[in-house]
């Protein structure tokens, strides 16, 4: 019998979180009952969503706060090494909501889904443009931002796991786009690789607000907010009219458990403007649309998913730290297999 490692929630983080939040642990695998199956991880997937589930007493409609010494709720990419589930047979490739650890049971819920392997796709695309965080960016953008040719886009959080595949998408639905990111070489990065038109330094010494005024003379007509908070405020004072303000994440404020007011509720109604949260998650019978349109971008070298892959299970609670403090690039991954 395998024994399984996994990743628990040591304890609540106060603020900005850190390795030490976590524990690595051992496990014997439980005997499979009817209706279950058993998954070998290849990757876990690293989503900065997760963090503010990690606090106390953290509920939505969506998920509850995560329990204390219980493995930390994720997205994972693996193999059915054994089934008892006439639906989910051995050997097929699957994602969904488990936990950070090698092993994960598994009855088909919590988003599971097969996964059609295309030739020539490596495994970590499922997770990457061709999975959540792709999905996140494909639906966010196309049906609550809307994009037309010759719009101005502004992304913050531009070259995360979502934000890379936003702007490249942007890009191909001929909208001039601008990056937001926390240095230098990052918004270095973001030009010269990603290919957004420009990059804005939201850590710079200079006033946000002068930068994107010098960015968008005119207005932005959408801005794909991964971030919320300051960032999402400074935005709104730079809308152009019938503007789109798509709501995907509130990352600055996931550390605390009181959201940050916005002041400049007023420009949606001079600007005629629209501001719209979604889930990716209510997307999930559209994903075949988004893959097959995704996948053919792919082959033909339009899109491609920057990734930063940690090695092993026991990199991960470091990893994801180094993630949600912005040393990564591109999508966050452990490769375990
Ligand atoms: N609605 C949905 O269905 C859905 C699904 C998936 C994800 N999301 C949301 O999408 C967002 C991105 O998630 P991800 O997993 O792809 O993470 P990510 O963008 O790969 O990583 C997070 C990045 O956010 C930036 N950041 C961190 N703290 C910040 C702060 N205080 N102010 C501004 N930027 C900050 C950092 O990038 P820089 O160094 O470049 O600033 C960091 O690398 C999150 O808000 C997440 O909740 C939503």
């Amino acid at each position: 019998m395998a024994t399984n490692q996994q990743v628990v929630l040591a304890s609540r983080p106060e603020g900005a979180l850190s390795a030490e939040n976590f524990r690595l642990m051992e496990s014997e695998l439980p005997a499979l009952e009817d209706g279950q199956f058993l998954i070998k991880n290849l990757y876990l997937s690293l989503d900065a969503g997760f963090r503010q589930w990690m606090n106390e007493g953290a509920s939505d409609n969506y998920l509850s706060a995560m329990p204390l010494d219980a493995p930390v709720q994720s997205i994972v990419l693996g193999r059915i090494a054994e089934s008892r589930h006439p639906e989910y047979p051995e050997g097929a490739l699957v994602m969904g909501r488990t936990a950070w650890e090698t092993w994960s049971v598994a009855d088909g819920s919590d988003l599971m889904t097969i996964i059609d392997e295309s030739e020539g796709v490596p495994l970590h695309e499922y997770l990457a443009a061709l999975g959540p965080a792709g999905m996140t960016a494909y639906f966010g953008l196309l049906d609550i931002g809307r994009p037309r040719r010759g719009d101005n886009i502004l992304v913050s959080a531009a070259g995360g796991g979502v934000g890379a595949i936003v702007g490249q998408i942007a890009k191909i639905k001929g909208c001039r786009t601008v990056g937001m990111s926390s240095s230098e070489e990052k918004c270095a990065w973001l030009r010269d690789e990603l290919n957004y038109d420009a990059a804005v330094n939201y850590r710079a010494g200079e006033d946000l607000s002068s930068q994107l005024e010098h960015q968008f003379p005119d207005g932005l007509d959408i801005y794909f907010d991964n971030v919320g908070g300051a960032l999402l405020d400074t935005a709104m004072q730079h809308l152009a009219l019938g503007a789109r303000i798509v709501l995907c994440g509130a990352i600055s404020q996931y550390d605390t458990d009181s959201h940050e007011g916005i002041h400049h509720m007023w420009e949606l109604i001079t600007k005629r403007a629209r501001a719209e949260g979604f889930m990716f998650s209510d997307y999930m019978d559209r994903y075949p649309e988004a893959i097959a349109e995704m996948s053919d971008w792919i082959a033909a070298g339009k899109l491609s998913s920057p990734v930063t892959v940690a090695d092993g299970i026991g990199e991960t609670a470091q990893a994801y730290s180094d993630m949600l403090t912005g040393k990564s690039r591109g999508k966050c991954l452990v490769k375990l297999a």
